[in-house]
């Protein structure tokens, strides 16, 4: 194999290995990738297909509404407003995205999850939020605060975290995520409200439960608050 063949195989060999290590998003290896929106099954890639550059328009860039409070008249009090490349097709192959967090007085809860492609930093705007995450095993360490408007809270990649309204009022919060499509596992919903689901066999033994407790945990309906 003559040196350029080879340093060509070593580099795409480097990059895919570097695309397994990393927990980010790939960096952009042009000023942008505005997503075509298409919502046909075609070929599936790690993103989205890139318009024509000449076609971009302010609008690629754009969501407006955020201002907006949303109804969180839910079984959870709360709704998640996510601002990602579905929304913002310009987000596509740049990292980030955005979402806005309503919460319900007394008690809103944004419950546990996590989101798999991203950190979350989160700012307080109005009310008071009781906010946490746990670290992975074996020390599942409890880091929690209390947040009030301004202050600021950051939620590691991957791990499981929480947010719920002590307060007497709505609590809003705006919260950036280092994914274009962070994604989001609730993981009440994905272990009991999977779809079939999990046989109880399995979450009698993982969570020390009686399987009739199990199997009525699994006839539930497992409110999405996204
Ligand atoms: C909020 O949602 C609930 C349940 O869907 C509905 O009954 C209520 O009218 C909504 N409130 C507003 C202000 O839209
Ligand atoms: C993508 O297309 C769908 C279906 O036409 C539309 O509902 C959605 O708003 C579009 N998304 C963006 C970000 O333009």
């Amino acid at each position: 194999m003559k040196g350029v063949q080879l340093f060509l195989v070593a580099s795409a060999f480097l990059a895919f290995a570097w695309s397994l290590a990393s927990a980010s998003d790939p960096s952009p290896l042009q000023d942008f990738c505005v997503a075509i929106n298409d919502t046909k099954d075609g070929v599936f890639v790690n993103g989205k297909f890139c318009q024509d550059p000449k076609l971009a328009k302010a609008e690629d860039f754009f969501y407006s509404g955020l201002n907006i409070p949303r109804n969180t008249s839910n079984p959870l009090g709360s709704t998640v407003t996510q601002v990602n490349v579905a929304q913002i097709l310009g987000l596509n192959t740049l990292g980030i995205s955005l979402a806005r967090i309503d919460y319900a007085p007394y008690g809103g809860l944004n419950p546990p999850h996590t989101h798999p492609r991203a950190s979350e930093i989160l700012v307080v705007l109005e009310g008071t939020l009781y906010v946490g995450f746990v670290t992975s095993n074996p020390e599942n360490r409890l880091i929690t605060k209390v947040l009030y408007p301004g202050d600021v809270f950051v939620f590691p990649v991957g791990l499981i975290h929480f947010q719920l309204n002590i307060g007497k009022t709505n609590a809003v919060a705006f919260a950036g995520l280092s994914s274009q499509n962070p994604g989001v596992i609730t993981i009440a919903k994905a272990v009991f409200g999977s779809n079939p689901p999990i046989n109880p066999d399995v979450l009698t033994k993982a969570f020390q439960l009686d399987k009739n407790i199990v199997t009525s945990l699994q006839s539930r309906f497992w409110w999405d608050n996204n």
